[in-house]
């Protein structure tokens, strides 16, 4: 029995190897969710195990939807979209994707359901897909805009045009899934673009939705009641779960690591694009296409960062990457400053206070504001502390990489949350050499 519960990470030098990085679980999510929409049989390799996936499967389960794990692969038996009513409240753990996806695909069933979820996912706003929702005619009965949430019954919702704001993918999902089921064409206006993956997949699957792009705005057109076409899916590996590796490479010195068959989608890697400019040293040595999404075989050197402004546009293609880009910043010369960071104060934790706090008790020079924070790196930091994580996956992963480059270890105060998202983090990071254990809270 393993009798030590948390991790420590050590100052570490040449992280060598050549690394599998697990499946994304954005498309993760999204393909168990669409296969529950086809009629039969979905055969999904590569399907990310971990935490906020499966509560997504679970609730499918509870909805009367057939799953079954065979080794690698995790086959849906889809109900063309007839769920019947769940027994219980769908719990969805920490997964802000799970449930707000699943609001959206209910919506339009008529089926009264009710959700719920961690702490973390408790406080987070649901507002931002109900009130659109209800422009369709779902109703809802919330907590005050956070879950438990309830779905009652409505027999007539209608199609019309909506606008999302906020630059939130789930929102967007949310939308067009609810949209699949209604009787009509459905226009939703995306003013502030975001991760695209639900457009690729359901293109994939042979949904009718048209995408018309008009400079930075986009408008998607979705014509409904429709189902889904059956096919394999291949999910690529994580991006935002692989920056974490690449910054390790990258602040810790005579390093080269090799990433596989990880999604380079556009709306995903604006952190090599800031790295890039603090002077980030990667290649990228292969790239082919999967099921509608990029994937790449990525090279990551020993880098001398250097500190930037990062614009504030780029904000929702790095918005999971900013805890580890932080870190990046701090041991850059000279300060990075980043605007624009609203978003991150709604995440598993508000990470812009939850990162400033741990940098800050790790020795690291800083200055938060409102939505944005200056950091005035050095290659030389203190480290030996142990920090908070706020229960945040992020947060945790983050600040022990900082560790394997500061002067003194760094303690995170909880891994549990780790297996939301990255369950073998530790161990791939053991594998090119990084110094972590597991040690006692
Ligand atoms: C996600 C979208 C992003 C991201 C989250 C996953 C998705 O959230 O932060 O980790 O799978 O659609 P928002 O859409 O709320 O920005």
């Amino acid at each position: 029995m393993r009798k030590t519960n948390t991790l420590k990470s050590y100052k570490s030098k040449s992280l060598i190897g050549i690394i599998n990085i697990p499946g994304d679980k954005s498309i993760s999510q999204r393909a168990v969710i669409f296969a529950s929409l086809c009629f039969g049989l979905t055969k999904i390799f590569g399907l990310l195990k971990s935490k906020d996936v499966l509560s997504t499967v679970n609730a499918l389960k509870n909805l009367g939807v057939k799953v079954k794990f065979k080794s690698d692969i995790c086959e849906i038996s889809g109900t063309g979209g007839t769920f019947k009513k769940p027994k219980k409240p769908l719990d969805l753990g920490n997964s802000g994707t799970g449930v707000r996806l699943l609001i959206g695909m209910l919506s339009s069933k008529n089926i009264e359901t009710t959700f719920e979820g961690d702490k973390s996912l408790s406080k987070r706003p649901m507002l931002r897909v109900i009130k659109p929702l209800e422009k369709f005619g779902a109703k809802f009965k919330s907590n005050k805009g956070k879950l438990p949430l309830k779905i009652l019954k409505s027999d007539y919702l209608t199609p019309c045009i909506v606008d999302e704001k906020i630059g939130s993918a789930q929102v967007k999902s949310a939308l067009i899934l609810s949209a699949l089921n209604l009787n009509g064409t459905t226009i939703i206006n995306e003013v502030v673009p975001s991760r695209d993956h639900t457009e690729n997949l359901l293109k994939y699957l042979g949904a009718d939705i048209k995408i018309r792009k008009k400079k930075l705005e986009k408008k998607i057109i979705v014509n409904g009641p429709q189902t889904l076409n059956r096919k394999k899916i291949k999910i690529c590996g994580d991006f935002s779960s692989a920056s974490f590796l690449i910054v390790a490479a990258m602040v810790c010195k005579n390093s080269k690591i090799v990433l596989k068959n990880v999604g380079i989608n556009y709306f995903r890697i604006g952190l090599l694009e800031v790295l890039k400019k603090m002077n980030g040293k990667f290649k990228i040595l292969k790239k082919w296409t999967e099921n509608g999404e990029k994937v790449a075989d990525l090279e990551i050197k020993s880098s001398n960062l250097k500190g930037i402004k990062v614009s504030g546009d780029i904000s929702t293609r790095l918005i999971d990457e900013y805890p580890i880009l932080f870190v990046a910043a701090s041991f850059a010369k000279g300060t990075t400053e980043f605007i624009n960071l609203k978003e991150l104060r709604y995440k598993e934790s508000d990470r812009l206070s939850a990162m400033s706090e741990a940098l800050e008790k790790s020795g690291v020079k800083l200055k938060q504001e409102k939505d944005s924070i200056k950091i005035f790196g050095s290659r030389k930091q203190n480290g030996g502390v142990k920090i908070k994580t706020y229960n945040d996956h992020r947060v945790a992963m983050s600040m022990l990489v900082f560790g394997l480059a500061s002067d003194e270890p760094i303690k995170v105060d909880d891994i549990s949350m780790i297996k939301t998202s990255f369950p073998n983090f530790a161990e791939l990071l053991k594998k090119i050499g990084a110094k972590v254990k597991y040690v006692q809270k």
